[in-house]
């Protein structure tokens, strides 16, 4: 039941990316010329969207994360983002609607590193195109930014927060000999989570729903979870990712799981909203050569 429905999302998410194409070709205002740890503010209606334009030179070890709000923005008319790379392209709708019908005014993501270019540092154009379809004008700011910590260091924690419509994830490279380590997450809190660690391949599965469908592993998890990680599991890649995405909900982790029904989805309460505290360390086990 879930998955069917996870599966039905997916094809709407591409749907999405499918029909940008229009917008890079409609009027847009000429574009402002954007800094990383800044926070524009802006507004946009339909027929008068905004453009940013972020410039920076590419680098293995870092991954750029956009945070976006927007408080008056309503999911019938939602804010519709679209985030431009030189390979890719990310899309999303702000407000996020969770399966459980919370409305989410602030999304975060972390735009998939480009390992493509993993030795050369080439200068690469990010445009974000934010648009709507509301005819009343609706205010948002936009953060652009470089995660800290991206790449995980064998036994040193990091501590993040991360909410239902902010998954994080953090990459990490085997050290030459080592072959075996044990990714493990705690948390001081319950609410509930994936652990997740997959193929470091874009584009990265950070939804509640996409999640499971990477080639990788999971684990559900409240207050901690771990999961050991060997070369062989990824085809002997060096690098792999590792994904936390808080559910909005704790019934995943629930023994009384009960699958959300649709109907349940239909109104947008946005009460108890769940964050979580997580604590990342990569272990490498006794197992591993020196
Ligand atoms: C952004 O701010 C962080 C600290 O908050 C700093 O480490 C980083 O160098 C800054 N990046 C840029 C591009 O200014
Ligand atoms: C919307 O943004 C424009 C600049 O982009 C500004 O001149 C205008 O005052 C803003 N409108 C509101 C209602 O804030
Ligand atoms: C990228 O690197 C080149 C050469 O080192 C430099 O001239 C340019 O200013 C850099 N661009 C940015 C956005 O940092
Ligand atoms: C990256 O550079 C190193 C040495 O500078 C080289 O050994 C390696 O083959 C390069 N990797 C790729 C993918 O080009
Ligand atoms: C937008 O305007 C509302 C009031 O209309 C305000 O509460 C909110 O903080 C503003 N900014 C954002 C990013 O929503
Ligand atoms: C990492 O965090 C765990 C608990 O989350 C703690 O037991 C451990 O001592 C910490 N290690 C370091 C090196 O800080
Ligand atoms: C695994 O590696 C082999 C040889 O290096 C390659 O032919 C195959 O396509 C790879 N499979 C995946 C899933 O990456
Ligand atoms: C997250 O939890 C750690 C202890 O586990 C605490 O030190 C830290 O302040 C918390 N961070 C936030 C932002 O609440």
């Amino acid at each position: 039941m879930t998955s069917k429905m996870g599966v039905i999302q997916l094809f709407i998410c591409l749907g999405v990316i499918l029909h940008i194409g229009p917008l890079f070709s409609s009027a847009t205002s000429p574009g402002i010329q954007a800094v990383f740890n800044h926070t524009y503010s802006g507004n946009v209606s339909a027929g008068n969207e905004k453009l940013y334009t972020f410039t920076h030179n590419t680098s293995m070890d870092e991954a750029i994360r956009f945070q976006f709000l927007s408080e008056d923005a309503v999911p019938d008319f939602p804010i519709l983002l679209v985030v431009k790379q030189t390979r890719s392209v990310l899309s999303y709708t702000v407000p996020y609607v969770s399966p459980d019908g919370q409305k989410y005014g602030s999304v975060s993501k972390t735009l998939c590193p480009d390992s493509s270019n993993l030795n050369a540092s080439v200068e690469e154009t990010i445009i974000v195109v934010v648009s709507t379809s509301s005819a009343i004008e609706v205010n948002f700011t936009l953060t652009g930014m470089f995660v800290d910590d991206f790449n995980l260091q064998s036994n040193k924690n990091i501590t993040f927060l991360s909410d239902p419509s902010a998954p994080q994830y953090y990459q990490y490279e085997f050290p030459e000999g080592v072959d075996m380590v044990m990714v493990r997450a705690k948390s001081p809190d319950k609410a509930c989570a994936y652990l997740s660690v997959q193929n470091a391949k874009c584009p990265i599965l950070d939804g509640v729903s996409t999640v499971r469908y990477n080639e990788g592993f999971f684990q559900t998890m409240t207050k901690q979870a771990a999961i050991t990680v060997t070369r062989d599991m990824f085809n002997g890649s060096d690098l792999f990712f590792v994904v936390v995405v808080v559910h909005s909900t704790n019934a995943m982790c629930d023994n009384t799981f009960k699958t959300l029904s649709p109907l349940e989805a239909a109104h947008y309460t946005g009460s108890s909203k769940q964050t979580k505290n997580v604590t990342l360390t990569v272990e490498r086990t006794l197992d591993s050569k020196f």
